[in-house]
């Protein structure tokens, strides 16, 4: 089954280009919807309408034609969620009649953010090292079955009785914090009065509005947020984020059938990034590590961190082009790679002696382990904005090759540079 969909999803541990390529796609698609995650995504898009750093909205809002679904799958902020929409409107963006929200998206409230404040600072030097998005605590909330929903604002008596039951079962794990007004109903139900009435008005049932456009032909593309390693069931556990990351998300996410993600495109850095803690096989200490730090302007688009960075690691992106049924890779950042004499490719992680190359991804078993490098040659000439396949320098075909032949999918696309255009094919 192939609708002519597509989905997109990032197989490290974030950051890997996923903005640029669902930009890329969006011509000719009817709908973008996005599954999971909240407003610790930073998508960066750069084309001719400007450069822009998204959190919640789907890439696809940057495409006039396009319309937009956040799916019940996320954790909206109803704060970062305006501020957002401002400033791409104030770029000359019309969201109006563009942007919808599913009932079931549970928003993060203060509270949330006040929790993991406290809980973050409580474990210094140990921390998952956060976003400070108030991600954990709302979906924390959602599996407590206490959180609150978008479809929530739709009735002011509902919000009060939601509100009210909430901070009735939270009050005394909101006590620990310190902060009166968070444990103030009327207080969490002022917050939301300056959003509810545009958050009525983007209110619909995603599940339903994607039945219709299937049944209409229309062509979607599910854009997934976060990395593979960052899935909270199947990643670098515990250092990983609240939500599924991986193609399970999009269906729980969205409430669509298998079969409807068509074509799934893993997006793979040519090199690895991870901003927070956790363990990192093939991290570069020392200069070549920060040579890909400033050529590649690693620093988190949504906390401008500086991400550490490290070696392509084919072992854990076989695993996790596996698992989410990839059908194509697109390589991004090629071009800052260029002029290293040689390239290290981690094609295997060690562990007492035994050799993995589907390797676990637990935090506890990747942190024992040592990488296993194969050392490729590098390339001289700059592949930046080339978008002709065959014009690539032969030692960085071979590196393509390479890395098909490792993860045992083919690489469709390569993209080297943050312009829309510099995007070859390959065939
Ligand atoms: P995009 O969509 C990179 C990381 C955080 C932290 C861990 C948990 O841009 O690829 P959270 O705030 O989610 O509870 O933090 O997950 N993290 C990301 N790293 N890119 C992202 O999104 C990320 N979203 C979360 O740094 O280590
Ligand atoms: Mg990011």
């Amino acid at each position: 089954m192939n609708y002519g969909n597509i989905t997109i999803l990032g197989l490290q541990w974030g950051d890997e280009g996923k903005g640029k390529v669902v930009d890329y796609f969006t011509e000719g698609v009817d709908i973008v919807a996005r599954f999971g995650g909240g407003a610790n995504a930073g998508h960066t898009v750069v084309n001719d309408r400007g450069k822009f750093i998204l959190h919640l909205l789907p890439s696809g809002i940057i495409n006039p034609d396009v319309k937009c679904f956040m799916g019940g799958g996320m954790v909206v902020d109803p704060v970062g969620l305006f501020e957002e929409l401002d400033d791409i409107e104030a770029k000359g963006i019309n969201c109006d009649n563009r942007l919808y929200i599913d009932y079931n998206t549970h928003l993060v409230l203060p509270q949330h953010k006040g929790i993991e404040k406290y809980s973050e600072g409580l474990v210094k030097g140990k921390s998952i090292d956060t976003t400070m998005r108030g991600i954990g605590p709302t979906y924390a909330d959602k599996a407590n079955r206490i959180g609150i929903t978008a479809g929530d604002l739709a009735n002011d008596e509902r919000l009060a009785d939601k509100v009210n039951l909430y901070i009735r079962k939270k009050k005394a794990r909101l006590a620990v914090l310190g902060d009166e007004s968070l444990l103030d109903p009327n207080k969490l139900i002022g917050f939301f009065t300056p959003y509810k009435e545009q958050i009525r008005n983007m209110l619909i049932d995603v599940t339903s509005e994607l039945k219709s456009a299937i049944d209409q032909n229309m062509k979607i593309l599910f854009e997934g947020s976060q990395g593979s390693l960052l899935d909270l069931g199947l990643g670098n556990y515990p250092f990983v984020t609240s939500s599924n990351t991986t193609i399970g998300g999009l269906f729980t996410g969205l409430g669509v059938p298998p079969g409807v993600q068509g074509e799934v495109l893993g997006v793979v850095k040519a090199y690895t990034t991870r901003v927070g803690n956790g363990p990192f096989p093939s991290e570069i200490s020392g200069e070549t590590g920060e040579k890909l730090r400033e050529k590649g302007g690693e620093y988190g688009a949504t906390t401008g961190r500086p991400r550490r960075c490290g070696w392509l690691d084919t072992a854990i992106v076989k695993r996790t082009a596996f698992m989410s049924g990839v059908t194509g890779l697109v390589l991004t950042k090629l071009d800052v790679l260029d002029g290293l004499d040689e390239i290290d490719v981690c094609v295997g992680h060690s562990r007492d002696g035994k050799l993995y190359d589907f390797p676990p991804l637990s935090g506890d078993f990747m942190s024992g382990v040592e990488p296993v490098y194969e050392t490729l040659p590098g390339w001289q000439n700059p592949t930046a904005d080339i978008s002709d396949y065959k014009k690539l320098p032969e030692p960085a075909k071979r590196y393509i090759d390479f890395i098909e032949y490792q993860i045992e999918k083919p690489v469709k696309y390569i993209s080297t540079g943050s312009r829309r255009s510099a995007f070859a094919k390959k065939s």
